[in-house]
């Protein structure tokens, strides 16, 4: 039984947990302003030095150009960061986890022919609905299929199953890509852990932390070479 003490330690570390995340969340925002003013100036630098013909323009259009990349990284790690950090209060509402499938395969689907990956669903009718962020699962797909995507350099086969099990709705999400060693398997789930150059490593905490935050449970299989198979497991409403 949880003590008077363990509880007022349990509160006392849950509100530092929360002026953290707040400071830390805040601290993000501020960043993000002044970057995108200077990424503005470079823009406005960069066109202005376009025309110019002088071997010296050019050279300072190639050193504008290196900044402008790392400003956009750091966008990015940014960005990633305040949906991890945002991943809080849910919206539910009672959906059929089918046509939120369906809808991301409908809106994925030019970018996944793009880089030559063949999407195959096995979406099996009359799931029961469930209790979800619709927005937030749309995160969760993207992120997914992000990952899978960049595991596939040479293009392949995104399976996307779905069927009922247990009492708790499954999704299956399937590459043939590069698949993960051992190492990389166990950290994957680790914040600012990323095997990719300029990866911020937190598209899968962000996936974890959705998944729990609906009650769900996700898991992983992956092997090198063959590929890897996240299964998320969420309860029916
Ligand atoms: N489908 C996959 N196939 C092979 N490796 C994967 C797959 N998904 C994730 N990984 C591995 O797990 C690591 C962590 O993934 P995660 O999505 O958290 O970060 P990232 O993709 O590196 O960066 P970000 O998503 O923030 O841009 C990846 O760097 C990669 O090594
Ligand atoms: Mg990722």
């Amino acid at each position: 039984m949880e003590t008077q003490f363990d509880q007022n330690e349990r509160e006392r570390l849950l509100a530092q947990y929360a002026e953290i995340a707040t400071l830390a969340g805040g601290l993000a925002h501020e960043i993000k302003n002044p970057l995108s003013t200077i990424s503005m100036n470079l823009e406005l630098l960069a066109e202005e030095l376009q025309d110019g013909d002088s071997p010296r323009d050019r050279r300072m259009l190639r050193k504008i150009e290196v900044v402008r990349r790392e400003c956009r990284h750091l966008q990015e790690i940014l960005d990633a960061f305040l949906q991890f950090a945002r991943v809080g209060q849910l919206e539910l509402v009672e959906a059929d986890l089918n046509r939120i499938v369906q809808d991301f395969i409908t809106f994925y689907q030019r970018e996944a022919e793009k880089h030559g990956i063949e999407i195959s669903p096995h979406l099996c009718p009359n799931l029961p609905p469930v209790q979800l962020d619709e927005s937030l699962m749309r995160q969760v797909l993207m992120n997914l299929a992000r990952n899978a995507q960049q595991a596939m350099p040479n293009g392949g086969t995104l399976e996307l199953q779905t069927y009922e099990r247990d009492g708790r709705v499954v999704l299956e999400f399937i590459d043939n890509g590069v698949g993960m060693d051992e190492r990389t398997r166990s950290k994957m789930f680790q914040v600012f852990f990323s095997t990719k150059p300029g990866g911020s490593g937190l598209g899968l905490p962000t996936v974890r932390k959705i998944v729990e935050a609906h009650h769900g449970t996700i898991e992983c299989e992956s092997e090198p070479g063959r590929g890897t198979r996240f299964t998320i497991s969420l309860p029916v409403s």
